[in-house]
């Protein structure tokens, strides 16, 4: 069974190369940021505090949540509700990397990232997909590209009338970066086990490539 681990900060083009690794692979693909921003989703809908350590543990007790089979992709049900497109506005960025800081949180995702890629294998994406929910595979990615690289991307993946704003961005993707990368539970990070890949050159299909020669040279080697 394999488990690709990809890993890196915000915009770094996770998400466009994990799918295209996926496909060729012939695995699903799981996007674990989008099970950390659906519970950010849930907690805004409630009016409730995403940096509330307590009041999010009361909230994923009573979550139910699925991860459904869609296109060999996994889409996140919450309470029945498929929030799709909503998960990706700047507000739902923000309150994401105050949720993904708690403990429990985290240990309740983890647990279900774990179950998702165990039935098949997987292609997985997030910040701690190598270091903490597959430490042991032996594919593990880590993605970077330069701050301003990375908000000119998302900026163009931006619609709507939050979109847009560059400065404001910039100046919230930093943040970000640095909540993940600061935190105490899992945070942002790589070490000597990880293939470091810089996509500020390269497009997704190069890096694609790259991936799934790293793979098959792995599965096939000695
Ligand atoms: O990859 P993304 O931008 O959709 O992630 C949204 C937020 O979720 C980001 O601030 C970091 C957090 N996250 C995390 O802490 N651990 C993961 N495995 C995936 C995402």
């Amino acid at each position: 069974m394999t488990v690709v681990a990809i890993d890196g900060p915000a915009g770094v083009g996770k998400s466009t190369v994990a799918r295209r690794v996926a496909t060729r692979l012939g695995v699903p693909y799981l996007d674990t940021g989008s099970m950390y921003r659906a519970v950010a989703w849930k907690a805004l809908e409630e009016g409730l505090d995403p940096a509330d350590g307590q009041a999010m543990g009361r909230l994923i007790a009573g979550l139910h949540f699925e991860l459904r089979p869609r296109n060999d992709e996994a889409e996140v049900v919450v309470d029945g509700a498929v929030p799709g497109d909503r998960l990706r506005t700047p507000r739902v960025d923000v309150a994401t990397s105050r949720v993904a800081v708690h403990p429990a949180v985290r240990s309740w995702l983890v647990a279900q990232q774990r179950e998702f890629a165990a039935r098949e294998g997987a292609v997985v994406e997030g910040r701690d997909i190598g270091t903490v929910v597959f430490p042991d595979t032996p594919h593990k990615f880590y993605l970077e590209a330069p701050l301003e690289i990375r908000a000119e991307r998302r900026l163009r993946q931006l619609a709507g009338p939050e979109g847009g704003d560059r400065s404001r961005l910039l100046r919230e993707m930093r943040a970000r970066d640095e909540r993940d990368i600061r935190r105490r539970a899992s945070p942002l990070r790589r070490d000597e086990t990880y293939e470091l890949i810089d996509t500020s050159t390269g497009d997704a299909e190069q890096v694609a490539d790259r991936i799934l020669r790293s793979v098959r040279g792995a599965a096939t080697g000695p």
